[in-house]
């Protein structure tokens, strides 16, 4: 790989007054913890290269890019029958929006809304016994990292603030797209969404999407290269739910975002590349995040354009 590093250091530099633009996720209170200006950005070849900057390593709450692992858990599974429970359409309205479910007989609009991803964890939840451990043992292996756990501590958080996921859930069981108990199934999406990981994971465990669906680590065949595809089509269209039309404007590549102030993209057959500053916008994206990634593509002149 070209060595990225010295990029990602102008990078930073650029990036840094816009610190204290935005603001901290307050509806999960143990994300109102972390220093708003951690700001670290890791870029990871698909052979295994590592560049880096900032608090690349400081592990932070990844919240909603989780929802790619289970959607790539669930995929695999499921084939293309997946689609008869969770759409593929950007939704245009906030994450955690009530409001379309009642109109699409509460079929979510894509796996990425908070509704979309319930559906796909009780999926999960059908397909094995000890889900939240089969998740953990997914996430382990596609960051090649066996030291990724969940964070107890947000897990309980957003557990206890959790209504608006149980309105949606309960809203979607009442349609019969929900199998499984309501509240195992808020306990399992609160753990994923509680992993605790740093943008080196966070690159790393997207670079089997960079490589057609096999996990560059092990070999191991994931997703089939169509379902790659459309797992990274997802993202670039509802990745970063109703800023996604702005972030493929602007940054040009696949990417998924957390109101943890993750944000990962990849550019296929390359690399993946994470940026972490926690601070979000209105659509709870990483503002910075989004900002560095634009200036990265930028400056390096590539996206999947
Ligand atoms: O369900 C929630 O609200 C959070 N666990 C995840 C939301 C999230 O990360 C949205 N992303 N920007």
């Amino acid at each position: 790989m070209m060595d990225y590093n010295d990029i990602l250091k102008e990078i930073y530099e650029e990036v840094k007054p816009l610190l204290g633009k935005g603001r901290l996720a307050d509806y999960i209170p143990a994300l109102s913890c972390v220093d708003s200006n951690s700001l670290g950005i890791a870029i990871v070849s698909v052979d295994g290269e590592v560049c880096k900057v900032g608090d690349a390593e400081t592990n932070f709450s990844v919240q909603s890019i989780s929802k790619v692992y289970t959607l790539a858990m669930a995929f695999a599974e499921h084939g293309v029958g997946l689609w008869d429970y969770v759409g593929k359409e950007p939704s245009g309205n906030p994450f955690n929006s009530l409001i379309q479910l009642e109109h699409e007989q509460g079929i979510p609009r894509n796996p990425f809304i908070n509704a979309g991803a319930l559906v796909i964890t009780d999926k999960v939840l059908s397909l094995y016994k000890k889900p939240k451990n089969a998740i953990l043992d997914y996430v382990r292996k596609v960051a090649d990292n066996e030291d990724i756990y969940f964070d107890k501590e947000v897990a309980r958080s957003e557990k206890d603030e959790a209504s608006r996921n149980l309105a949606l859930a309960h809203f979607m069981q009442s349609f019969g797209n929900i199998q499984n108990d309501v509240d195992r199934l808020i306990d399992v999406y609160c753990h994923h969404c509680a992993l605790s990981m740093n943008c080196v994971d966070l690159a790393k465990s997207f670079l089997f999407l960079a490589n057609h669906g096999e996990n560059p680590f092990n070999g191991d065949k994931l997703l089939s290269r169509s379902q790659a595809k459309r797992l990274n089509a997802l993202m670039l269209t509802c990745g970063c739910y109703d800023e996604s039309g702005d972030f493929a404007f602007r940054v040009g590549l696949p990417g998924k975002s957390g109101v943890g102030g993750g944000v990962v993209a990849i550019i296929p057959g390359e690399l993946a590349i994470a940026v972490w500053s926690p601070e979000l916008n209105e659509y709870g994206n990483s503002l910075v995040g989004v900002e560095a990634l634009e200036h990265f593509t930028t400056k390096v002149d590539k996206s999947i354009f």
